[in-house]
């Protein structure tokens, strides 16, 4: 694996994996989902100012460059690119709108975010040129929204989705977790427990109650819980085909976000 700041011209077709650093097996099934589709796989660490409306988040946002290095060439990372800011927002920025949706749920905690993760997406998509771009389901909004960005921009780039990554208690991985106590991430544990409960519901209105339960743990501050429409990131209702619930919040002055399928067809009340 070579790790570089400028990307070489590459003559084979690649899969990138886009990524802030701070690596885990989350992100290395990434790369081994990228390893199954091309043998030339970029994993970009960049932490992009512009997707933080909050300064402190971003200046608290970890890093582990000796970890991704290991951990990338574990998974299969060919290789690993360091973009300078300069490189990605040469000039004037121009900014890409993530649009209505991306001034929901999400958007409305974390004003700006989306318009920010869209527009280094992009960035990182026109220096790479990639045939194959890999996203997890845990930012399911922000997968949503790329997914969305990629079919406007009429984008020959195939959008692929790779499931959440638990750990063994149920807890999706996110680099964020490095920063909750044990007891945190004890209590954090009632957002995949919510989750799981309101997955099985039968029903929106019973699917909705199971989520409110996300709130029994007093060390949990809800930011949202939902059940969407997975084709158009709207509340669901009984026109609603395939549904997610999701939920975002805070335990120790860290955010977490998590979401999952909903396991029946939903009966129409
Ligand atoms: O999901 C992330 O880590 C980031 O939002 C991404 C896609 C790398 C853009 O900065």
């Amino acid at each position: 694996m070579r790790e570089v700041e400028v990307l070489p011209d590459l003559s084979r077709p690649c899969a990138l994996v886009p990524t802030m650093g701070a690596l885990h097996a989350g992100h290395q099934s990434l790369i081994r989902r990228a390893r199954e589709l091309a043998d030339e796989v970029v994993v970009s660490v960049f932490v992009n100012p512009l997707q933080f409306e909050d300064r402190e988040d971003l200046a608290r946002y970890p890093s582990a460059p000796k970890q991704d290095n290991q951990l990338a060439m574990q998974a299969g990372a060919t290789i690993l690119w360091k973009p300078s800011y300069e490189s990605i927002y040469p000039g004037e920025i121009k900014t890409l709108s993530s649009g209505e949706i991306g001034n929901r749920f999400e958007g409305i905690h974390r004003p700006g975010h989306f318009d920010g993760v869209l527009t280094v997406v992009n960035r990182l998509f026109e220096l790479s040129r990639p045939k194959y771009a890999i996203f997890g389901e845990k930012d399911f909004q922000q997968l949503f929204l790329i997914k969305q960005m990629a079919a406007k921009l009429d984008s020959e780039i195939n959008i692929i989705t790779a499931p959440t990554i638990r750990d063994s208690s149920g807890l999706a991985l996110s680099s964020r977790n490095i920063r909750l106590s044990q007891q945190a991430l004890k209590d954090a544990l009632v957002i995949s427990r919510t989750l799981r409960a309101a997955s099985n519901e039968s029903s929106i209105k019973d699917a909705r109650q199971a989520l409110m339960q996300v709130e029994s743990e007093a060390s949990f501050t809800l930011d949202y819980a939902e059940i969407i429409d997975e084709e158009s990131f709207q509340v669901a209702d009984e026109s609603s085909v395939k549904t997610r619930a999701i939920i975002a919040g805070w335990i120790e002055g860290v955010r977490l976000i998590d979401n999952m399928a909903m396991q029946k067809s939903l009966v129409r009340v």
